[in-house]
């Protein structure tokens, strides 16, 4: 279970929202957990997690390992600041921020080389799927910004399906719908990596998860766990989605 912070609270509040889970979630030995913070927060979501089974994660990061980009964080900087995960191609990135397959594709990579597990973002938009896209568009997702890894690599990675017209609007897909998503990431990946792989690979549904839909979400088999945004800012309501 992922929660996505996105661009939310300070370092203090931060350290108030771990106070109040850790506590809740001390129990939970069924799934990993991970809060992917605000670059700003990490140290804060590190400190307070220490000697917990709650592991911290970034959000983006950038494909170099150090150099002149100013602004940007690396993925070795990540590793180093006690992150364990790192969130590639959010659908908000891919929609404000330029994110592309290649830019995915090099995130990833670079994710992996410094020992950070990706979530990589995979998902279509509310016209794609009007328009009955939905399929190809996961599909291309995965060609251009997954399917090149390597073997190994790829048994590294989480991925998360998270369809855009889902994401904040309380409008989740249902759990057939996000099965049915699932199914086709599953088959491409069995094509490239083959069944083992495919069995094999974690696939998270992200989209208004909330306390009282986690449920049905997880009683899907093709569904391993959440990818969890605006539900992960309180810790009562991200604790009661890990003990769905
Ligand atoms: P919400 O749970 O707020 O819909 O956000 C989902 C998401 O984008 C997680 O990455």
């Amino acid at each position: 279970m992922a929660g996505n912070w996105k661009m939310y609270k300070t370092p203090a509040e931060t350290t108030a929202f771990f106070e109040k889970f850790l506590p809740l979630v001390a129990s939970a030995a069924h799934c990993e957990m991970v809060i992917c913070a605000s670059f700003t927060n990490l140290a804060a979501a590190v400190a307070a997690t220490r000697g917990s089974r709650v592991q911290v994660g970034a959000q983006n990061c950038y494909w170099l390992k150090e150099g002149a980009y100013t602004g940007e964080v690396s993925a070795p900087m990540l590793k180093a600041s006690g992150c364990s995960h790192v969130i590639i191609g959010h659908s908000e990135r891919r929609q404000f921020f330029g994110e592309t397959e290649e830019t995915v594709l090099k995130r990833t990579r670079a994710a992996l080389e410094a020992g950070l597990t990706p979530i990589v973002c995979v998902g279509e938009m509310l016209a794609e799927r009007e328009a009955g896209q939905t399929e190809a568009v996961l599909t291309g997702q995965f060609q251009g910004g997954i399917a090149p890894l390597t073997a190994d690599e790829f048994s590294r990675i989480v991925i998360a399906y998270e369809p855009v017209w889902a994401i904040g609007t309380g409008r989740t897909a249902t759990p057939e719908i996000a099965a049915d998503a699932h199914r086709v990431l599953r088959a491409q990946v069995e094509g490239k990596f083959g069944a083992e792989a495919a069995r094999a690979v974690r696939i998270l549904y992200g989209g208004s998860v909330k306390p009282d839909n986690i449920k049905g979400l997880m009683a899907q088999p093709e569904i391993d766990g959440g990818l969890v945004g605006g539900a992960s800012l309180d810790p009562v309501s991200f604790a009661s989605i890990v003990h769905f």
